[in-house]
Parts: structure tokens; C-alpha cells; sequence
């Protein structure tokens, strides 16, 4: 990613005005929220929550919580249960997260929940990002904005360290009120599980790690259901291949090379894969450079030899 003049403007209409037209190109942009900083695009663009990932410099795609204003835009491509309801009544607008199952056919980018069928989704209390999601008018995904294997910001000189030249605004808000991220509570059926501890205790202990069996079966990763073959130039017979730059395949990544393009497709091809009517999949080349680590990162766990069932 090319080097970038970070400006930072003090949050206030100017500030707003300026974060949401650079959201609408499809760029991501550091705002505050209660919690601490995030770095939001909009999360109905594949290229600019890619574009998230190429600015933290992330090796590895990782769900991220969309920020809505209110329940009625979250049950726009979410369906919340009662016991999800009266959490976000009660909560809302506020510190927490909750992480229900996504409608089909919504407009959220296979990139924001890495291809899961639930999302985490949440409506900050803080004014920057409320009158940011009211002038962009779609959800917004944001991770908090800082780098990869940095901690998380509280201000804004924390972002600007971290990635300034890398964005090109962080509205100033101060320091944020909790410096804490939310607290994350699964509500996808079932008994409520806490994910993450954070600002709202709701009684609850943190969910008993799961053990992994096999790649994909974390609650937090999807992988597909055939085997899947790295470094393909050519399909094998029974192999629905997804291509990338030279390599055509059935379907391609990015005909162009293009990893911002490449990242903002995985998941859908992926899933595009497991429906074909061909036993495997195979994955053309990937540079390992820039967004490509974290494409490999994802293909390199799917394609690994599954556990038992
Ligand atoms: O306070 C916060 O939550 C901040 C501000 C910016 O809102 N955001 C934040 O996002 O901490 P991030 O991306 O750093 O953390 C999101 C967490 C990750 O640990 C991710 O694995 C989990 O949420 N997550 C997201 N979607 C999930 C899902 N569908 N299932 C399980 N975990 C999920
Ligand atoms: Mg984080």
C-alpha cells in the first residue's frame, strides 16, 4: 500500500462530512467510539473492508463487528431471537456485542464475518460514529483501529502512531470513555455465551474454549466443506478451480492480480465452490505480498488435512 497523508480533523460536521465521503470511495477511516477507536468502512463494499485489512496490515481475516444505529437497521440482515432483543434494548446504544445469525441475500460483504453464516453486530453510544453511521446511512464494519499485533487505541494519537500513512483521516474525539473493547455475547441459539469480557458484566463466564478438530470448525472461521488444493495452475478432473491473474479458472479471485479485489471475493468463490457439483477445489497461486498473506493465512487452514467427522 502506498504511502498516504493522514489528516486529522477534530469531530465536528466538517469532520463528519469529510469520513463519510471518503467512506462512500470506499476508503476506511479511524472514528472514535465508547470503547476505543475503530477503523471503519462500509461494510456493504467488499473492497473497502479489504482495504480495512490492507491498512492494519492484518496477516489473517478475522470476522469484524458492524456498527449500526439501531436495532431496526441490524434486523435489516440479522435475525435476533427474544433473548437478543431485550439484550439490545437494554444495551443499546452501548458497549456490546452481539453475535447473531446473518440473513440470506443481505448486502454485507463475505469479508465482514469471513464467510460465517452469524455476524457480530453492535450500536455504539458515541457521538462520532452515531452521526457518522447517520450520514453514511449503511452499516459500518470497523476492528479497532491500530495494527496488526498493536494494542488498541484510545486516542487519537495512538491511531496516527499506528497507522498514520496508511489512512487518510482519524476524527478526534478525545479519549475514548471505557478504552476497553465491547463485551461479546453469542446469541445464536442455545444458552447466551460470553466471547469476550468487556465493559457490561452480564453475569456471564467466558464461554469454555472449544477444542479444535479441524480448520473451520472455530466458531470464528469458516472454511468449505471439500478438500482444497494450493498452488493449482491447471484443474485436476474433478477440481472447480478458482483462478487469480494469469491462471482463468472456473471463476477468477482477481483477473487482473488485484489482492484488494482478490480478498474482497475469497469467501464468496469459496462458498461459490462447495455448491459446484465437483468433488474438490483447487486455488490458483497467491503472492504471499501485502493482502496475499492474509488470503494464504485462510486457504493454507482450509486446505489442511481435516480431523476426525
Ligand atoms: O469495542 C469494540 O468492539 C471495537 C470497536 C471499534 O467497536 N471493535 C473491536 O473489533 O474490538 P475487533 O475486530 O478488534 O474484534 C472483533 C471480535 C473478534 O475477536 C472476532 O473474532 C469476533 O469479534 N467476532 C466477530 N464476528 C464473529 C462471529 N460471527 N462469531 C464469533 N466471533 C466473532
Ligand atoms: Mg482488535
Amino acid at each position: 500500500m502506498s504511502a498516504q497523508n493522514t489528516r486529522v480533523l477534530p469531530f465536528g460536521p466538517e469532520a463528519v462530512a469529510e469520513a463519510a465521503r471518503l467512506i462512500g470511495e470506499g476508503q476506511p477511516v479511524a472514528v472514535p467510539t465508547e470503547t476505543v477507536y475503530g477503523l471503519a468502512a462500509d461494510a456493504t463494499n467488499g473492497e473497502a473492508v479489504a482495504r480495512i485489512y490492507a491498512a492494519k496490515g492484518r496477516p489473517s481475516f478475522n470476522p469484524l463487528i458492524v456498527h449500526v444505529r439501531n436495532l431496526d437497521q441490524a434486523t435489516e440482515f440479522t435475525s435476533f431471537d427474544e433473548e437478543a432483543c431485550e439484550l439490545a434494548t437494554r444495551y443499546w446504544p452501548g458497549p456490546l456485542t452481539l453475535i447473531v445469525p446473518l440473513k440470506e441475500n443481505i448486502p454485507i460483504a463475505s469479508l465482514v464475518t469471513a464467510g460465517l453464516a452469524t455476524v457480530a453486530v453492535r450500536a455504539p453510544a458515541h457521538p462520532a460514529m452515531q452521526a457518522l453511521l447517520d450520514a453514511v446511512g449503511r452499516p459500518l464494519a470497523a476492528p479497532s483501529a491500530n495494527a496488526s499485533g498493536r494494542i488498541s487505541p484510545t486516542r487519537a494519537d495512538h491511531v496516527l502512531a499506528s497507522l498514520g500513512g496508511r489512512i487518510p483521516l482519524i476524527v478526534d474525539a478525545g479519549p475514548t470513555r471505557h478504552g476497553i473493547e465491547s463485551t461479546i455475547v453469542a446469541a445464536t441459539g442455545g444458552p447466551l455465551r460470553l466471547l469476550r469480557p468487556g465493559p457490561i458484566d452480564l453475569g456471564l463466564s467466558v464461554a469454555a474454549a472449544r477444542v479444535i478438530e479441524a480448520p473451520g470448525q472455530l466458531e470464528s472461521h469458516y472454511a468449505p466443506e471439500k478438500p482444497l488444493r494450493l498452488d493449482a495452475r491447471a484443474a485436476e478432473p474433478g477440481e472447480w478451480l478458482i483462478g487469480f491473474d494469469a491462471v482463468a479458472g472456473d471463476v477468477s479471485l482477481s483477473p487482473s492480480g488485484d489482492l484488494v479485489e482478490a480478498a474482497a471475493r475469497l469467501f464468496a468463490l469459496l462458498h461459490e465452490a462447495d455448491r459446484q457439483d465437483r468433488p474438490a477445489i483447487a486455488v490458483a497461486p497467491i503472492p504471499e505480498q501485502g493482502l496475499g498473506a492474509a488470503i494464504n493465512d485462510r486457504l493454507r487452514r482450509a486446505a489442511a488435512p481435516r480431523g476426525r467427522g
